[in-house]
């Protein structure tokens, strides 16, 4: 089973790094089921139907978010009848949708889950591992489980894969947007990644333009963030690749595409 997973897509040039190297990267990596983390898909928050429906069209076959969720409040309108959306798991209050699904793919059930972290997240959640114990104790072990681990620090994404080593598939770091070189099958073999980065814009600072958080968020002006649509794009992603026996993971890889070069002038 060969499944790719891509950090937080981020704006309509995110949309279109996905819609231009998807078919190239599903063909290189002869895979099976696209995953996608979505929080940041409409003008960086949120997800809007025709989005959702974007994403389906182009090949991506799970979509997971985070704690942008309900940043567009037309989800509500949607979130049932969309079959691919896992939202967060450990939400408290909120009762549509599902944060964890299975999918069927040539005979094999693939679970993906998406949760929330704690540390400074600034939302609200149920504790993640008391949510990740209960999503697994309703598992079956013939399943290759996908945990979006969605979080803003490596010490509790990393303290959270090792806790389920073995007893999750893959348990991959989303929403700090930046890539983190430390990709690995933990010793019960658990893949690991405390963050597969983003979708979107290269020169950005998160996928926005970079005038417009310095402004806001080290000088304090109360300027919106921008997202340049027209500029170079990153594509970042990871491919895992489990034996259709065992399900065990067999190998993984880095997924980077930068379309940035730096020229020295
Ligand atoms: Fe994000
Ligand atoms: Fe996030």
């Amino acid at each position: 089973m060969n499944i790719l997973f891509f950090g937080d897509v981020v704006g309509k040039i995110g949309r279109k790094a996905l819609l231009e190297n998807l078919p190239i990267l599903k063909k290189k990596y002869n895979a099976d089921f696209v995953i996608v983390n979505a929080e940041n898909i409409t003008h960086g928050k949120g997800i809007i139907k025709k989005h959702y429906n974007f994403l389906g069209n182009i090949g991506v076959d799970a979509i997971t978010l985070g704690n942008h969720y309900l940043n567009r409040i037309s989800l509500n309108e949607f979130i049932n009848e969309a079959t691919s959306l896992i939202r967060p798991v450990n939400l408290i209050d909120y009762k549509l949708g599902l944060g964890s699904r299975v999918f069927k793919v040539n005979g094999i059930n693939i679970r993906v889950t998406n949760v929330l972290c704690k540390n400074f997240m600034n939302i609200e959640c149920d504790d993640p591992v008391i949510s990740l114990n209960n999503v697994i104790k309703d598992t079956s072990e013939k399943e290759i489980h996908i945990v979006d681990l969605h979080g803003e620090t490596t010490a509790e994404k990393e303290s959270i894969a090792y806790y389920f080593d073995g007893k999750i598939s893959a348990v991959l770091g989303t929403h700090t947007h930046v890539q983190t070189n430390d990709l690995k099958i933990l010793p019960k073999n658990t893949v690991y990644i405390s963050d597969v980065g983003m979708c979107g814009e290269s020169i950005s600072v998160l996928g926005f333009d970079c005038k417009s958080v310095i402004e806001k968020s080290i000088l304090n002006k109360d300027n919106p963030f921008q997202i340049n649509d027209n500029g170079k794009y990153l594509i970042n992603g990871v491919f895992l690749k489990f034996n259709d026996s065992t399900l065990k993971a067999e190998k993984v890889e880095l997924i980077k595409i930068d379309q940035y070069e730096y020229e020295e002038n």
